[in-house]
Protein backbone atom coordinates (compact mmCIF):
# COMPACT_ATOMS: atom_id res chain seq x y z
CA UNK A 1 0.00 0.00 0.00
CA UNK A 2 1.25 3.40 -1.22
CA UNK A 3 0.77 7.21 -2.02
CA UNK A 4 1.54 9.15 -4.72
CA UNK A 5 2.50 12.49 -4.02
CA UNK A 6 2.83 15.19 -6.85
CA UNK A 7 5.39 17.66 -6.18
CA UNK A 8 4.29 20.43 -8.68
CA UNK A 9 7.38 22.90 -8.45
CA UNK A 10 8.64 26.17 -9.95
CA UNK A 11 10.55 24.13 -12.68
CA UNK A 12 9.26 20.65 -12.75
CA UNK A 13 7.14 18.32 -11.17
CA UNK A 14 8.06 15.64 -9.23
CA UNK A 15 5.55 11.96 -8.49
CA UNK A 16 7.14 9.89 -5.89
CA UNK A 17 5.26 6.59 -5.11
CA UNK A 18 6.18 6.20 -1.49
CA UNK A 19 5.63 3.29 0.94
CA UNK A 20 4.26 2.83 4.54
CA UNK A 21 7.80 2.60 5.89
CA UNK A 22 7.95 6.36 3.94
CA UNK A 23 10.98 4.72 1.44
CA UNK A 24 10.66 6.39 -2.17
CA UNK A 25 9.57 3.21 -4.09
CA UNK A 26 9.55 5.15 -7.48
CA UNK A 27 9.58 8.50 -9.17
CA UNK A 28 9.00 10.48 -12.37
CA UNK A 29 9.78 13.63 -13.29
CA UNK A 30 8.95 16.38 -15.40
CA UNK A 31 10.33 20.10 -16.29
CA UNK A 32 8.40 22.69 -17.58
CA UNK A 33 9.18 26.21 -19.77
CA UNK A 34 10.08 29.17 -17.74
CA UNK A 35 8.70 32.15 -19.84
CA UNK A 36 10.20 35.52 -19.55
CA UNK A 37 7.94 37.63 -21.47
CA UNK A 38 9.60 41.28 -20.13
CA UNK A 39 12.49 41.84 -17.68
CA UNK A 40 11.38 40.94 -14.05
CA UNK A 41 8.62 38.57 -15.42
CA UNK A 42 7.85 35.07 -14.77
CA UNK A 43 4.69 32.95 -16.43
CA UNK A 44 4.04 29.45 -16.82
CA UNK A 45 1.39 28.27 -18.72
CA UNK A 46 -1.01 26.33 -17.13
CA UNK A 47 -1.78 23.85 -19.50
CA UNK A 48 2.44 23.02 -19.30
CA UNK A 49 2.02 22.16 -15.81
CA UNK A 50 -0.63 20.07 -15.79
CA UNK A 51 0.84 17.90 -18.82
CA UNK A 52 4.10 17.95 -16.81
CA UNK A 53 1.87 16.57 -13.89
CA UNK A 54 0.47 13.69 -16.07
CA UNK A 55 3.56 12.59 -17.35
CA UNK A 56 5.72 12.54 -13.90
CA UNK A 57 2.88 10.61 -12.75
CA UNK A 58 2.52 8.30 -15.48
CA UNK A 59 6.32 7.29 -15.22
CA UNK A 60 6.07 7.09 -11.17
CA UNK A 61 3.25 4.81 -11.64
CA UNK A 62 5.00 2.83 -14.33
CA UNK A 63 8.00 1.81 -12.41
CA UNK A 64 5.71 1.60 -9.05
CA UNK A 65 6.52 -2.05 -7.43
CA UNK A 66 3.37 -1.18 -4.90
CA UNK A 67 -0.49 -0.38 -5.45
CA UNK A 68 -0.87 3.21 -4.83
CA UNK A 69 -4.16 4.01 -2.51
CA UNK A 70 -4.04 7.65 -2.10
CA UNK A 71 -3.01 11.32 -3.40
CA UNK A 72 -0.89 13.62 -1.97
CA UNK A 73 -0.31 17.42 -3.51
CA UNK A 74 2.51 19.93 -2.85
CA UNK A 75 2.72 22.72 -5.28
CA UNK A 76 4.89 26.25 -5.67
CA UNK A 77 2.74 28.60 -3.82
CA UNK A 78 1.40 32.15 -4.51
CA UNK A 79 1.78 31.87 -8.54
CA UNK A 80 -1.48 33.15 -9.50
CA UNK A 81 -3.86 31.22 -11.58
CA UNK A 82 -7.18 31.90 -13.93
CA UNK A 83 -9.37 29.00 -15.78
CA UNK A 84 -12.34 28.48 -16.49
CA UNK A 85 -14.47 25.95 -14.03
CA UNK A 86 -16.36 24.53 -17.03
CA UNK A 87 -13.77 23.57 -19.83
CA UNK A 88 -10.72 23.70 -17.43
CA UNK A 89 -8.85 25.93 -20.10
CA UNK A 90 -6.56 28.49 -18.86
CA UNK A 91 -7.35 31.91 -20.30
CA UNK A 92 -4.01 33.58 -20.52
CA UNK A 93 -0.26 32.52 -18.26
CA UNK A 94 0.10 32.01 -14.84
CA UNK A 95 2.25 35.15 -12.69
CA UNK A 96 3.94 33.42 -10.69
CA UNK A 97 5.53 34.12 -7.39
CA UNK A 98 9.35 35.15 -8.71
CA UNK A 99 7.54 38.19 -10.92
CA UNK A 100 7.97 41.06 -9.90
CA UNK A 101 5.52 43.05 -12.13
CA UNK A 102 3.06 43.92 -9.16
CA UNK A 103 5.57 46.07 -7.16
CA UNK A 104 4.03 49.22 -8.56
CA UNK A 105 0.95 48.03 -6.90
CA UNK A 106 2.58 47.03 -3.83
CA UNK A 107 3.89 51.03 -3.70
CA UNK A 108 0.21 52.35 -4.31
CA UNK A 109 -1.12 50.20 -1.51
CA UNK A 110 1.93 51.15 0.83
CA UNK A 111 1.29 54.85 -0.01
CA UNK A 112 -2.40 54.81 0.42
CA UNK A 113 -1.61 53.29 4.26
CA UNK A 114 -2.96 49.89 3.73
CA UNK A 115 0.28 47.68 4.59
CA UNK A 116 -0.11 47.84 8.49
CA UNK A 117 -3.97 46.19 8.43
CA UNK A 118 -2.66 43.86 5.41
CA UNK A 119 -0.06 42.46 7.84
CA UNK A 120 -2.42 42.42 10.67
CA UNK A 121 -4.79 40.15 8.88
CA UNK A 122 -2.30 38.09 6.87
CA UNK A 123 0.95 38.00 8.73
CA UNK A 124 2.15 39.01 5.25
CA UNK A 125 3.57 42.09 3.76
CA UNK A 126 2.76 44.05 0.66
CA UNK A 127 5.86 42.62 -1.74
CA UNK A 128 4.89 41.25 -5.70
CA UNK A 129 6.43 37.84 -4.25
CA UNK A 130 2.48 37.14 -2.94
CA UNK A 131 -0.36 36.45 -5.22
CA UNK A 132 -2.73 39.31 -4.32
CA UNK A 133 -1.36 41.94 -5.96
CA UNK A 134 -0.85 39.75 -9.09
CA UNK A 135 -4.27 38.98 -9.39
CA UNK A 136 -4.84 43.29 -9.14
CA UNK A 137 -2.48 43.81 -11.77
CA UNK A 138 -4.73 41.03 -13.75
CA UNK A 139 -8.00 43.31 -12.99
CA UNK A 140 -6.03 46.14 -14.11
CA UNK A 141 -4.10 45.17 -17.13
CA UNK A 142 -5.83 41.79 -18.90
CA UNK A 143 -9.75 43.06 -18.43
CA UNK A 144 -10.50 40.60 -21.23
CA UNK A 145 -9.22 37.33 -19.32
CA UNK A 146 -10.52 38.69 -15.68
CA UNK A 147 -14.23 39.00 -16.96
CA UNK A 148 -14.11 35.87 -18.91
CA UNK A 149 -17.24 33.73 -18.18
CA UNK A 150 -17.10 30.63 -15.65
CA UNK A 151 -14.09 32.17 -14.08
CA UNK A 152 -12.26 30.17 -11.22
CA UNK A 153 -8.98 31.99 -9.63
CA UNK A 154 -6.54 29.88 -7.88
CA UNK A 155 -3.31 29.00 -7.21
CA UNK A 156 -1.09 25.81 -8.65
CA UNK A 157 -2.84 23.51 -6.61
CA UNK A 158 -6.52 24.48 -6.87
CA UNK A 159 -5.99 24.89 -10.49
CA UNK A 160 -4.25 20.96 -10.54
CA UNK A 161 -7.64 19.68 -8.32
CA UNK A 162 -9.51 21.09 -10.49
CA UNK A 163 -7.52 19.09 -13.65
CA UNK A 164 -7.18 16.06 -11.36
CA UNK A 165 -10.98 16.22 -10.46
CA UNK A 166 -12.31 16.71 -14.37
CA UNK A 167 -13.42 19.79 -12.72
CA UNK A 168 -15.71 18.55 -9.94
CA UNK A 169 -13.34 19.93 -7.05
CA UNK A 170 -12.60 24.32 -6.56
CA UNK A 171 -10.53 23.72 -3.56
CA UNK A 172 -7.45 25.03 -1.78
CA UNK A 173 -5.53 24.65 1.92
CA UNK A 174 -4.75 26.91 4.47
CA UNK A 175 -0.94 26.86 3.64
CA UNK A 176 -1.88 28.29 -0.05
CA UNK A 177 -4.36 30.55 1.02
CA UNK A 178 -2.33 31.97 3.58
CA UNK A 179 0.41 32.93 0.96
CA UNK A 180 -2.12 34.86 -0.93
CA UNK A 181 -3.00 38.53 0.81
CA UNK A 182 -6.45 37.40 0.73
CA UNK A 183 -7.12 34.82 3.66
CA UNK A 184 -7.58 36.30 7.36
CA UNK A 185 -5.03 33.82 9.01
CA UNK A 186 -6.86 34.05 12.63
CA UNK A 187 -10.51 33.74 11.55
CA UNK A 188 -9.08 30.70 8.94
CA UNK A 189 -11.49 32.44 6.07
CA UNK A 190 -10.44 34.52 2.82
CA UNK A 191 -11.50 37.91 4.26
CA UNK A 192 -14.22 40.09 2.30
CA UNK A 193 -12.00 43.34 3.62
CA UNK A 194 -8.73 41.99 1.74
CA UNK A 195 -11.13 40.67 -1.33
CA UNK A 196 -12.16 44.30 -1.60
CA UNK A 197 -9.00 46.01 -1.43
CA UNK A 198 -7.30 43.60 -4.40
CA UNK A 199 -10.58 43.68 -6.12
CA UNK A 200 -10.92 39.93 -6.34
CA UNK A 201 -14.62 38.26 -6.71
CA UNK A 202 -14.83 36.60 -3.50
CA UNK A 203 -16.92 33.75 -5.23
CA UNK A 204 -14.37 33.10 -7.94
CA UNK A 205 -11.64 31.74 -4.98
CA UNK A 206 -11.44 28.38 -4.15
CA UNK A 207 -13.28 26.68 -0.95
CA UNK A 208 -10.25 26.47 1.58
CA UNK A 209 -10.25 22.56 3.38
CA UNK A 210 -8.27 21.38 5.95
CA UNK A 211 -4.73 19.78 5.04
CA UNK A 212 -5.58 16.26 4.81
CA UNK A 213 -8.81 13.72 5.15
CA UNK A 214 -11.32 13.63 2.08
CA UNK A 215 -10.88 16.49 0.10
CA UNK A 216 -11.66 15.43 -3.41
CA UNK A 217 -11.28 12.39 -5.82
CA UNK A 218 -9.19 11.75 -9.22
CA UNK A 219 -11.57 11.41 -11.93
CA UNK A 220 -10.33 8.19 -14.23
CA UNK A 221 -11.87 10.27 -17.49
CA UNK A 222 -8.95 12.61 -16.15
CA UNK A 223 -6.43 11.22 -14.64
CA UNK A 224 -4.70 7.85 -15.93
CA UNK A 225 -7.67 5.83 -15.64
CA UNK A 226 -7.63 5.94 -11.91
CA UNK A 227 -10.07 6.63 -9.15
CA UNK A 228 -8.47 7.23 -5.94
CA UNK A 229 -8.90 10.24 -3.15
CA UNK A 230 -7.05 13.21 -2.91
CA UNK A 231 -6.40 12.91 0.78
CA UNK A 232 -3.55 15.51 1.55
CA UNK A 233 -2.13 18.84 0.14
CA UNK A 234 -0.03 21.69 1.21
CA UNK A 235 1.89 24.16 -0.31
CA UNK A 236 5.94 22.82 -0.37
CA UNK A 237 7.58 24.69 2.58
CA UNK A 238 4.96 23.82 4.46
CA UNK A 239 4.77 20.24 3.33
CA UNK A 240 8.50 20.13 4.10
CA UNK A 241 8.03 21.14 7.25
CA UNK A 242 5.61 18.26 7.79
CA UNK A 243 8.04 15.88 5.87
CA UNK A 244 10.93 17.09 8.00
CA UNK A 245 8.31 15.82 10.94
CA UNK A 246 8.68 19.11 12.55
CA UNK A 247 5.50 18.54 14.83
CA UNK A 248 7.18 20.57 17.75
CA UNK A 249 6.65 24.33 19.05
CA UNK A 250 10.23 25.15 18.45
CA UNK A 251 11.29 22.78 15.42
CA UNK A 252 12.77 23.98 12.00
CA UNK A 253 13.51 23.35 8.80
CA UNK A 254 15.64 24.79 5.65
CA UNK A 255 14.72 23.54 2.05
CA UNK A 256 17.36 24.13 -0.43
CA UNK A 257 15.63 24.50 -3.76
CA UNK A 258 15.93 27.62 -6.31
CA UNK A 259 15.41 29.63 -3.09
CA UNK A 260 16.01 28.64 0.46
CA UNK A 261 13.01 28.53 2.67
CA UNK A 262 13.20 28.52 6.55
CA UNK A 263 10.40 27.55 8.90
CA UNK A 264 9.91 27.45 12.32
CA UNK A 265 6.63 25.55 13.57
CA UNK A 266 5.30 28.15 16.32
CA UNK A 267 2.41 25.77 17.66
CA UNK A 268 -1.10 27.32 17.80
CA UNK A 269 -0.32 30.65 17.74
CA UNK A 270 0.12 32.94 15.01
CA UNK A 271 3.34 34.80 15.89
CA UNK A 272 4.04 38.24 14.47
CA UNK A 273 7.73 38.94 14.23
CA UNK A 274 9.34 42.85 13.60
CA UNK A 275 12.38 41.42 11.95
CA UNK A 276 11.08 40.65 8.22
CA UNK A 277 9.38 37.07 9.09
CA UNK A 278 6.01 35.83 7.64
CA UNK A 279 3.72 34.65 9.55
CA UNK A 280 1.90 31.86 7.96
CA UNK A 281 -0.19 28.57 8.25
CA UNK A 282 1.68 24.84 8.40
CA UNK A 283 -1.12 22.83 8.35
CA UNK A 284 -4.82 22.37 9.39
CA UNK A 285 -6.23 19.36 10.77
CA UNK A 286 -10.03 18.14 9.75
CA UNK A 287 -10.81 19.42 13.42
CA UNK A 288 -10.14 22.49 12.04
CA UNK A 289 -7.63 23.42 14.46
CA UNK A 290 -4.44 25.66 12.69
CA UNK A 291 -0.92 25.42 13.49
CA UNK A 292 1.16 28.24 12.20
CA UNK A 293 4.94 28.93 11.19
CA UNK A 294 7.31 31.84 11.33
CA UNK A 295 9.15 31.60 7.54
CA UNK A 296 12.39 33.41 6.31
CA UNK A 297 11.94 33.25 2.26
CA UNK A 298 15.16 33.86 0.48
CA UNK A 299 14.68 34.00 -3.33
CA UNK A 300 17.79 33.40 -5.06
CA UNK A 301 20.54 29.94 -3.38
CA UNK A 302 20.44 27.14 -5.63
CA UNK A 303 19.46 29.95 -8.63
CA UNK A 304 22.98 31.70 -7.87
CA UNK A 305 24.85 28.26 -8.14
CA UNK A 306 22.91 28.39 -11.51
CA UNK A 307 23.71 31.27 -12.53
CA UNK A 308 27.33 30.65 -12.03
CA UNK A 309 26.55 27.87 -14.48
CA UNK A 310 24.48 29.25 -17.17
CA UNK A 311 25.48 33.26 -16.72
CA UNK A 312 28.98 32.72 -16.11
CA UNK A 313 30.06 29.34 -17.38
CA UNK A 314 31.91 28.75 -14.41
CA UNK A 315 31.18 25.23 -13.75
CA UNK A 316 29.41 22.50 -15.98
CA UNK A 317 26.84 21.71 -13.52
CA UNK A 318 25.61 22.68 -9.63
CA UNK A 319 26.91 19.73 -8.55
CA UNK A 320 30.76 20.69 -9.58
CA UNK A 321 30.17 23.90 -7.25
CA UNK A 322 31.59 22.04 -4.05
CA UNK A 323 34.69 20.63 -5.69
CA UNK A 324 35.67 24.09 -6.97
CA UNK A 325 34.58 25.95 -3.81
CA UNK A 326 36.45 23.23 -1.91
CA UNK A 327 39.81 23.89 -3.77
CA UNK A 328 40.13 26.83 -2.27
CA UNK A 329 40.37 26.92 2.14
CA UNK A 330 38.03 29.83 2.43
CA UNK A 331 36.35 32.80 -0.64
CA UNK A 332 39.64 35.11 -0.14
CA UNK A 333 37.76 37.86 1.21
CA UNK A 334 35.27 37.57 -1.41
CA UNK A 335 31.05 38.42 -1.04
CA UNK A 336 28.64 37.78 -3.15
CA UNK A 337 25.24 38.78 -2.48
CA UNK A 338 23.01 36.97 -4.88
CA UNK A 339 20.25 39.43 -4.53
CA UNK A 340 19.38 38.50 -8.17
CA UNK A 341 15.49 39.39 -7.96
CA UNK A 342 16.01 41.99 -5.22
CA UNK A 343 16.11 40.66 -1.52
CA UNK A 344 13.50 38.79 0.16
CA UNK A 345 13.65 37.85 4.12
CA UNK A 346 14.89 39.61 6.01
CA UNK A 347 15.29 42.79 4.34
CA UNK A 348 12.36 42.77 1.80
CA UNK A 349 14.23 45.22 -1.10
CA UNK A 350 12.71 44.75 -4.37
CA UNK A 351 15.46 46.80 -5.67
CA UNK A 352 18.44 45.36 -4.83
CA UNK A 353 21.06 44.09 -6.47
CA UNK A 354 23.35 41.07 -6.98
CA UNK A 355 26.75 42.78 -5.73
CA UNK A 356 30.41 41.24 -5.49
CA UNK A 357 33.04 43.15 -3.57
CA UNK A 358 36.32 42.18 -2.17
CA UNK A 359 37.89 41.26 -5.86
CA UNK A 360 41.69 41.40 -6.34
CA UNK A 361 44.27 40.10 -9.32
CA UNK A 362 44.63 36.87 -7.09
CA UNK A 363 40.52 36.19 -7.21
CA UNK A 364 39.90 32.85 -8.97
CA UNK A 365 36.49 31.22 -10.02
CA UNK A 366 37.38 28.89 -6.64
CA UNK A 367 36.96 31.68 -4.59
CA UNK A 368 33.71 32.97 -6.68
CA UNK A 369 32.18 29.14 -6.10
CA UNK A 370 32.81 29.59 -2.43
CA UNK A 371 31.26 32.98 -1.88
CA UNK A 372 28.50 31.54 -3.62
CA UNK A 373 28.16 28.90 -0.92
CA UNK A 374 29.19 30.98 1.85
CA UNK A 375 26.27 33.74 1.20
CA UNK A 376 23.69 31.07 1.26
CA UNK A 377 24.78 30.26 4.50
CA UNK A 378 24.85 33.49 6.00
CA UNK A 379 21.55 34.41 4.58
CA UNK A 380 20.14 31.61 6.32
CA UNK A 381 22.33 32.72 9.81
CA UNK A 382 20.92 36.14 9.18
CA UNK A 383 16.72 35.07 9.19
CA UNK A 384 17.69 32.60 12.06
CA UNK A 385 19.23 35.14 14.03
CA UNK A 386 16.11 36.94 13.37
CA UNK A 387 14.19 33.76 15.29
CA UNK A 388 13.24 35.02 19.16
CA UNK A 389 12.72 30.84 19.59
CA UNK A 390 15.62 29.25 20.42
CA UNK A 391 16.65 27.26 17.88
CA UNK A 392 18.94 24.10 18.47
CA UNK A 393 19.10 22.03 15.47
CA UNK A 394 18.62 22.27 11.79
CA UNK A 395 16.97 20.23 9.98
CA UNK A 396 17.98 20.30 5.95
CA UNK A 397 16.77 19.07 2.71
CA UNK A 398 16.10 20.24 -0.88
CA UNK A 399 18.90 19.51 -3.58
CA UNK A 400 21.68 21.72 -1.73
CA UNK A 401 21.32 19.94 1.23
CA UNK A 402 23.40 16.74 -0.59
CA UNK A 403 26.64 19.66 -0.66
CA UNK A 404 28.41 18.78 2.04
CA UNK A 405 30.53 21.40 2.10
CA UNK A 406 27.51 23.74 2.14
CA UNK A 407 26.02 21.91 5.41
CA UNK A 408 29.46 22.10 7.32
CA UNK A 409 29.35 25.84 6.72
CA UNK A 410 26.01 26.05 7.19
CA UNK A 411 26.16 24.71 10.55
CA UNK A 412 29.57 26.46 11.28
CA UNK A 413 27.62 29.76 10.73
CA UNK A 414 24.61 28.70 12.64
CA UNK A 415 26.82 27.37 15.55
CA UNK A 416 24.36 24.79 16.28
CA UNK A 417 24.63 21.44 14.01
CA UNK A 418 22.75 20.86 10.64
CA UNK A 419 20.75 17.21 10.14
CA UNK A 420 20.28 15.84 6.80
CA UNK A 421 17.73 13.00 6.04
CA UNK A 422 18.27 10.03 4.28
CA UNK A 423 14.93 11.11 1.76
CA UNK A 424 16.12 15.18 0.95
CA UNK A 425 12.80 15.25 -1.14
CA UNK A 426 10.97 16.31 2.32
CA UNK A 427 8.82 18.43 0.37
CA UNK A 428 6.88 15.13 -2.01
CA UNK A 429 7.40 13.42 1.12
CA UNK A 430 5.05 15.57 3.35
CA UNK A 431 2.39 15.79 0.95
CA UNK A 432 2.50 11.91 1.15
CA UNK A 433 2.32 11.92 4.76
CA UNK A 434 -0.56 14.50 5.21
CA UNK A 435 -2.38 12.19 2.07
CA UNK A 436 -1.15 8.92 4.05
CA UNK A 437 -3.10 10.03 7.33
CA UNK A 438 -6.02 11.36 5.38
CA UNK A 439 -6.27 7.81 3.87
CA UNK A 440 -5.54 5.97 6.77
CA UNK A 441 -2.01 4.45 5.31
CA UNK A 442 -0.69 6.10 8.54
CA UNK A 443 -2.80 6.89 11.92
CA UNK A 444 0.17 8.73 14.05
CA UNK A 445 2.46 11.44 13.74
CA UNK A 446 4.19 8.88 15.96
CA UNK A 447 4.24 6.66 13.25
CA UNK A 448 5.91 9.34 10.61
CA UNK A 449 8.71 10.34 12.76
CA UNK A 450 9.61 6.41 13.32
CA UNK A 451 9.72 6.65 9.39
CA UNK A 452 12.67 10.11 9.50
CA UNK A 453 15.90 8.73 9.22
CA UNK A 454 18.94 10.37 9.59
CA UNK A 455 21.97 10.21 6.76
CA UNK A 456 24.15 12.89 8.45
CA UNK A 457 24.54 15.81 11.44
CA UNK A 458 27.32 18.21 10.77
CA UNK A 459 28.64 19.57 13.90
CA UNK A 460 29.52 23.80 13.97
CA UNK A 461 32.78 24.48 13.74
CA UNK A 462 35.08 27.56 14.01
CA UNK A 463 33.67 30.52 12.24
CA UNK A 464 35.28 33.40 10.94
CA UNK A 465 33.02 36.47 11.70
CA UNK A 466 35.19 39.13 10.34
CA UNK A 467 34.57 37.42 6.91
CA UNK A 468 30.45 37.46 8.25
CA UNK A 469 31.10 41.87 9.00
CA UNK A 470 32.26 42.12 5.65
CA UNK A 471 29.11 39.88 4.61
CA UNK A 472 26.50 42.47 6.19
CA UNK A 473 28.53 45.29 4.69
CA UNK A 474 28.25 43.51 0.93
CA UNK A 475 24.48 43.55 2.19
CA UNK A 476 24.00 47.58 2.53
CA UNK A 477 25.79 47.92 -0.55
CA UNK A 478 23.62 45.44 -2.50
CA UNK A 479 20.68 47.17 -1.48
CA UNK A 480 18.49 50.25 -3.18
CA UNK A 481 20.18 49.79 -6.69
CA UNK A 482 16.89 50.04 -8.71
CA UNK A 483 16.03 52.75 -7.07
CA UNK A 484 18.78 55.07 -8.02
O1 LIG B 1 7.16 30.47 -2.19
C1 LIG B 1 7.76 29.91 -3.29
C2 LIG B 1 7.98 28.46 -3.03
O2 LIG B 1 6.80 27.78 -2.92
C3 LIG B 1 9.02 27.93 -4.00
O3 LIG B 1 8.78 26.79 -4.60
O4 LIG B 1 9.20 25.30 -6.46
O5 LIG B 1 10.99 26.89 -5.86
O6 LIG B 1 10.50 24.99 -4.37
P1 LIG B 1 9.93 25.93 -5.37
Amino acid sequence: MAVLAIDAGTTGVTALVVGEDGHIDSRGYQEFEQRFPEPGWVEHAPDDIWRATLAACRTALARASTTVRCVGLTNQRETAVLWNAATLDAPRHAIVWQDRRSSGICARLRDEGHEARVTELTGLRLDPYFTGTKLTWLAEHDPEAWAAKDLAIGTVDSYLVARLTGGARHVTDPSNASRTLLYDIHAGAWSPELCDLFGVPIDALPEVVPNYGELARTDPDHFLGLDLPISGMAGDQQAALFGQTCFEVGDVKCTYGTGSFVLVNTGHEAVGSDAGLLTTVAWQEPSGELTYALEGAIFVTGAAVQWLRDGLGLIGTAAESEELARSVPDAGGVVFVPALTGLGAPHWDPDARGTITGLTRGTTKAHLARATLDAIAYEVRDIVATMSEEVTVLKADGGGSSNDLLMQVQADQLGIPVERPVVQETTALGAAFLAGLGAGVWSTREELKHTWQLDKRFEPGPRDERAYDDWLRAVSRARGWAAR
